[in-house]
């Protein structure tokens, strides 16, 4: 176990270590995260429409169990008692995220008062209990409505978006201290329209290309809304990778630079160095044709932002495949001959992910010494699947969970002792919750949901985050 300050952020000296913790420098956040669809439920309460997750879960075979978001954790019911517990854990931060389809139901016009009015009390009850909002605004619930006219193919979502953000900055902006714009914009351009693992379930190739270039225009120009407004701490979340090949072969190292481009410089480079991923026509040839983009785009895209939000949970190793399909015409843009393997040598969590805290650390150092303007870095998802099973005593002793906390945390604070500026941590997730395509068969929680009475439970992972924050407070 390391221990470390950060020797670049300001603050006061920081008292000697407690055992089993790292510590963080004085003013750093430590928070707790969700999102609307994978916990709100009430799917057709307060005029929300349907998302595009709300139609997926009802085509057969896309999600497992056949479950739905339609209930979820009840949070838009229960959303007091989640306070509560965020409360008691002694957060100062709260990452949520609104659900378009509840705040503007058509994608388009005016804002819903209804879903307007639940984040609103979201937002009063989190202040009142002494917790910073931070909302995501995009956290993958499009509108149904809006990818019946072509989703995030098509441009006009990009500015559909912007209209959105301006509805809640206008009614939630004197609050929320902290917006981020989307998360992980990765999974919905090449999962929901690459692989179809994620809704809408397309499997296109120029599509999934178009949609990535115009989430980063709707990003761009969702910041510029957001600033007109006032806002003053606004970041994107990216899903960056650490991305290792499988051999020392040219053809491993070959297939680890098409998934680089994917993974991280379709959105990194775009949005820290002004410029289109280096290997794009490498990686994906004629589809990359770049029809989608106008000028102006780079410029509105790399809009200077206060801080980006990292989410980390393994790394992948790299082996080139052949094309999953040979045929050009109808490949798709993650047909890239660049496929993730197993790892003999260490622990996976129940989602197959390998753990490695030290990949946490590389990625992060990575990112600071290959961008000289890096924003600040704050973690917004970190955590692990497990499979947790309630005790004879009738709590959840997941030592796995808190095992995976403890090194990840210490890997965060190697990678700030060697001068990474990481201004704070929010664990996924506060509440076990609704995986994607995984239904309920995950649970990331720090506090357990049972889904027949949903009652909530805290873990031991709940309990040993309480103490390191109560820690790091005592000592900063
Ligand atoms: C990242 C996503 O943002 C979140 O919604 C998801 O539950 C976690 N990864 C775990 O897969």
């Amino acid at each position: 176990m390391s221990s470390t300050v950060n020797r670049r952020a300001p603050g006061a000296p920081t008292a000697p270590d407690a055992p089993g913790f790292p510590r963080f420098p004085s003013g750093f956040l430590f928070g707790a995260a969700t999102a609307s669809y994978q916990i709100e439920g009430a799917h057709d309460l307060g005029g929300r429409t349907p998302s595009i997750w709300d139609t997926y879960c009802r085509e057969p075979g896309r999600v497992a169990d056949g479950a739905t978001g339609d209930l979820a954790c009840d949070h838009y019911h229960r959303y007091r008692e989640d306070v509560a517990l965020l409360r008691g854990l002694g957060v100062d931060s709260y990452r949520f995220s609104l659900a378009w389809p509840r705040v503007q139901p058509d994608g388009t016009g005016p804002g819903n008062p209804e879903g307007l009015d639940f984040y609103d009390r979201l937002v009063d009850e989190l202040l009142g209990a002494g917790i910073s909002p931070a909302a995501t605004l995009y956290h993958w619930d499009l509108p149904q409505a809006l990818e019946d006219r072509g989703g995030w193919r098509v441009r006009d979502t990009a500015e559909r978006f912007a209209d959105y953000a301006r509805l809640a900055v206008e009614r939630l902006g004197d609050r929320v201290d902290r917006w981020i714009t989307l998360n992980e914009p990765f999974c919905s351009a090449f999962v929901g329209y690459g692989s179809g693992a994620h809704a809408p379930g397309a499997r296109e190739g120029r599509g999934a290309l178009a949609a990535a270039h115009h989430l980063l225009v709707g990003h761009g120009l969702a910041v510029r809304a957001l600033r007109e407004a006032g806002a003053t701490d606004i970041g994107i979340t990216l899903n960056p990778d650490v991305l290792l090949p499988a051999t020392d072969s040219e053809a491993d190292h070959a297939a680890v630079r098409r998934a680089q481009t994917m993974h991280n410089d379709v959105w990194l480079e775009p949005l820290l160095a002004g410029r289109y991923a280096p290997y794009e026509k490498e990686t994906w040839g004629g589809l990359a044709d770049g029809t989608y983009r106008r000028e102006g785009d780079l410029e509105l895209v790399r809009a200077p932002l206060d801080f980006i939000g990292v989410n980390y949970y393994r790394p992948i190793t790299v082996s080139a495949v052949p094309h999953r399909d040979p045929d050009p015409a109808t490949r798709t843009a993650v047909d890239i001959r660049a496929e993730e393997s197993w790892r003999p040598d260490v622990r996976h969590t129940t989602m197959g992910w390998p753990v490695v805290p030290g990949a946490f650390t590389d990625l992060l150092v990575g990112l600071h010494r290959r961008y000289p303007d890096l924003p600040p870095l704050l973690i917004t998802e970190n955590g692990s699947a497990e499979d947790d099973t309630v005790d004879d005593d009738g709590l959840v002793h997941d030592t796995d969970r808190v095992a995976f906390l403890r090194d990840h945390l210490a890997a965060l604070a190697d990678a700030m002792d060697q001068g990474v500026d990481v201004r704070g941590y929010y664990v996924w997730s506060l509440l076990d919750n609704f995986e994607w395509a995984r239904g309920y068969s995950k649970r990331f929680g720090i506090v357990r949901v049972d889904y027949d009475t949903l009652e909530r439970t805290p873990k031991d992972s709940y309990r040993w985050y309480q103490e390191l924050i109560a820690a790091h407070r005592e000592r900063t």
